[in-house]
């Protein structure tokens, strides 16, 4: 039952609800200088920034000089002014959304991502749940972790692809809509990420923070909460990256105006007991059951609950966590869930019936050759065998296999009898399976001796606010 006349919304009903792109002066000087200044260390002036990016977006700037500039920046960094300058030219390349409808406060959450992470699927109904209106743009899945779209798709009939207008429609009736990255936001991103990738100038901080925070501040939210995960499982490998990473995008969003945190957040095993998409989503409704796995809840809870306090909507932590908690022990929050689906168009069926999402051909267990302690779950090795199942994609333009996937992932600390599952593996006849099961062969150590009770340590590490 909805929690208010539902049903999908149409396709394009009503007209584009955005703010156009600011007109911005070309730049007066050549961009090899731009270029120039970067590769010498200099500090870029705003106007260079937005006459730079505005060029490229339009085309009169070509990939290579803008592959150019990456490098440079790559290299030699930017200032703090210089990243708020260049996040702010690419986050207005593009539209805004236009929330200036919704009325209760309207915050998100951006992951770094991670092996398991299906925290979205749970967050953005609980925070609907307890008042606030969620414009989420999403991504898909890229190498070892998984993209929330990708996962809301293995929904029968949940379209990602809402248009701005009809994402604020579903935001009004039910305060929650997930959606990808339409072609009008952020341009600039769409295309510097693309050449990012094939110029070896991904991993740079200013890079990143701008990347990341021009979609996110495209949204029209208020406040946005960062969960910036740093391990195996994570794109940043270190804590300290992590942190600068974290606190530059604080920083920036502060400069515009944003109330914005981050939580830093362990991803050394898989979050939660699945990963893959239909699994998943399974997982997620479980969550909002009130059955979800202690991890996966501990990172929902805490970033959800700093949404709401952001968001002045909760005046301590602990006042939000006991809000979240009452939003999913009354079924609010499972409610929110079920009305988003409907207003996606997909089968709100799946909340009591998983078997409406398309299952694998084969669900078999992977056994344990001995009976021990679990020590250890590695999330990228899982992540790795997950995808050569066919859950995820290498290149973006790939499709993923909605059904395969593992579930039932034993957790560091339990024991296991020699034979029982580790993991049960969804696979098809496309997966391939024996590279996955060298991939889980290496994931899982299991030991005689008993570990030091770390299974109960938090995976929060620090918040930054
Ligand atoms: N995610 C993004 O959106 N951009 C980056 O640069 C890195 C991760």
């Amino acid at each position: 039952m909805s929690d208010s006349s539902s049903g999908s919304v149409p396709p394009h009903s009503v007209p584009p609800l955005s703010i156009p792109p600011l007109s911005i002066p070309p730049l007066s000087i050549p961009p090899q200088w731009v270029i120039e200044k970067k590769r010498d260390k200099e500090v870029l002036s705003e106007e260079e920034i937005r006459g730079f990016i505005a060029g490229y977006t339009d085309g009169s700037i070509p990939d290579y000089q803008m592959a150019a500039l990456a490098m440079a920046i790559y290299l030699n960094g930017m200032t703090f002014e210089e990243t708020a300058f260049l996040t702010d030219a690419m986050m207005r390349s593009g539209e805004l959304l236009d929330t200036s409808s919704l009325t209760r406060p309207k915050a998100d959450k951006h992951s770094t991502g991670g092996i398991g992470d299906k925290v979205s699927l749970v967050l953005g109904p609980i925070a609907a749940a307890c008042g606030l209106d969620v414009p989420m743009i999403s991504g898909r899945g890229l190498g070892i972790t998984g993209g929330t779209l990708d996962k809301f798709e293995a929904i029968p009939g949940y379209r990602t692809d809402l248009s701005e207008a009809e994402m604020i429609k579903v935001i009004q009736a039910c305060g929650c809509s997930i959606v990808g990255q339409t072609r009008s936001l952020a341009p600039a991103d769409k295309k510097l990420y693309g050449l990012r990738d094939v110029t070896a100038t991904v991993p740079s901080i200013p890079l990143i923070t701008a990347s990341i925070m021009c979609k996110k501040l495209a949204e029209g939210i208020d406040s946005l909460v960062l969960d910036v995960k740093w391990g195996r499982g994570a794109f940043m490998k270190e804590l300290d990256q992590a942190r600068d990473l974290a606190s530059n995008m604080v920083q920036v969003g502060r400069s515009m105006d944003k109330k914005v945190s981050a939580v830093i957040t362990r991803m050394d095993q898989p979050l939660g007991r699945s990963a893959g998409n239909a699994v998943e989503v399974q997982e997620s409704i479980d969550c909002l059951k009130g059955n979800g796995p202690e991890d996966l809840m501990e990172v929902t809870l805490a970033l959800t609950a700093e949404m709401l306090v952001l968001s002045e909507v909760a005046d301590s932590p602990e006042a939000a966590l006991a809000q979240c908690q009452a939003a999913i022990d009354s079924g609010a929050a499972l409610e929110k869930f079920r009305h988003m689906v409907e207003l996606h168009g997909g089968n709100p069926a799946v909340i009591d019936d998983p078997t409406v999402m398309t299952a694998a051909q084969s669900i078999e267990p992977f056994a344990a050759r001995n009976a021990g302690y679990v020590t250890d779950v590695d999330a990228e090795a899982i992540g790795r065998g997950v995808l050569v199942l066919g859950a995820g994609r290498t290149r973006a333009e790939d499709g993923v296999d909605h059904a395969v996937g593992v579930s039932q992932l034993v957790k560091a600390g339990e024991f296991v009898e020699a034979g029982q599952p580790l993991c049960l593996v969804h696979a098809n006849p496309a997966s391939q399976l024996e590279e996955a099961h060298d991939w889980f062969g290496k994931a899982f150590s299991l030991s005689d001796e008993a570990p030091e009770s770390n299974a109960s340590l938090s995976l929060i590490t620090e918040t930054l606010r």
